[in-house]
């Protein structure tokens, strides 16, 4: 792999930890780990700096950030409870105090003192406390409060290792803070709690089943027609491998070649099979097909494979979240 000069790819060790926060004090992006998927941290205060973030990753204005905590008072400064409906101020209690630090993106009523930037206008706030501790360090060094979407050009696969990182954006940022591997493997739950029911705008880290036993069977889910509010970034074709990608039901046999990748769920329901196989888990488990997810997609989009056909997952935890990016990623490309 060729990286531009510019680029460092720094270990996350307390040094560089410390170099990475001065640089976004001082309105430099700097790429870094959390438990979901690499960041492309900026600043949430420095306008100029979140303006860096959409045009590094050719990102449309119109589709506003997340921004990432690292101690439960500063949702305070980002947030304004004032304007929940009512019962909501409760269901953020619950859904903090269950899930956070983890992959649970929240979007709540904003406060003005949140640049427009950032929430694209919007009149809510999306807001996330990370449980990596590199992202936490950092994120507190850097003042509290760091914007950062996925750290790929828009649309593309999400990182999932610094070198991911580096290969993008190896001569648009200064620095990217190396953790190693994502634990999680595909981004967080975004759950909209500005309406009248906790709404989830897009799957993620944490499965509807687990929000469902959180809120008390309270869950509006995203794709049906009573959906609350929409997500700009939520839209029909996204992360996307540069190989065309094609979908089959679990326990189907694709129509395909040898030239073509093939990704199985998992690798026990196939003991026999090609040089040109691929599998998300070695029996199945959801975590760990998420975990390998955008990890495998790097890796047979690199390859030589004229096409990529995927197994569909089952639809129950963390299997629906993995659908619902299969099915972004298969989206017709013109
Ligand atoms: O796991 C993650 O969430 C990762 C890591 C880095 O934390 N970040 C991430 O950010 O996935 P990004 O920008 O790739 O996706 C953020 C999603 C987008 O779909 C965006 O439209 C939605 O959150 N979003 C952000 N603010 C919103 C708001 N105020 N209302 C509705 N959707 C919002
Ligand atoms: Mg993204």
């Amino acid at each position: 792999m060729i990286f531009a000069p510019k680029t460092v790819i720094a270990a996350a060790n307390d040094e560089n930890i410390a170099k990475a926060a001065k640089l976004l004090k001082q309105g430099t992006l700097v790429a870094f780990p959390t438990e979901t998927v690499y960041g492309l941290g900026a600043d949430a205060f420095n306008s100029a700096a979140l303006a860096r973030v959409f045009e590094v990753k050719n990102r449309p204005h119109f589709d506003p950030l997340i921004i990432h905590i690292a101690a439960l008072e500063t949702l305070g400064a980002l947030y304004d409870a004032a304007r929940l409906k009512k019962g909501m101020e409760n269901m953020v209690l619950r859904l903090v105090n269950s899930i956070w630090p983890g992959p649970l993106t929240l979007i709540l009523p904003k406060k003005s003192a949140v640049p427009d930037i950032a929430t694209a206008g919007f009149n809510t706030v999306a807001v996330r406390f990370p449980r990596h501790k590199v992202a936490q360090a950092l994120i507190k060094q850097a003042g509290g409060a760091v914007a950062a979407p996925s750290a790929n050009p828009f649309g593309r696969l999400s990182p999932t290792r610094a070198d991911h990182v580096a290969c993008y954006f190896g001569d648009k940022i200064e620095l990217i803070l190396d953790g190693g591997q994502c634990e999680v493997g595909i981004e967080s739950t975004v759950l909209d709690l500005s309406g009248e029911a906790p709404c989830v705008l897009r799957q993620g880290g944490i499965c509807c089943e687990e929000l469902r036993r959180i809120t008390g069977g309270m869950l509006i889910e995203v794709n049906k027609k009573n959906r609350a509010s929409a997500s700009p970034g939520n839209l029909p074709g996204h992360y996307a491998p540069l190989k065309p990608l094609f979908l089959f039901e679990r326990g189907e046999a694709p129509e395909c070649g040898e030239e073509d990748a093939v990704l199985f769920f998992s690798r026990n329901e196939h003991p026999k099979h090609g040089k040109n196989c691929f599998f998300l888990s070695e029996t199945g488990i959801d975590t760990e097909a998420a975990a390998c997810f955008f990890e495998l997609f790097h890796k047979i989009d690199a390859g030589n494979w004229r096409r990529i056909y995927a197994e569909k997952a089952s639809n129950t935890g963390l299997g629906a979240a993995i659908n619902d990016r299969l099915k972004r990623a298969s989206f017709p490309r013109i």
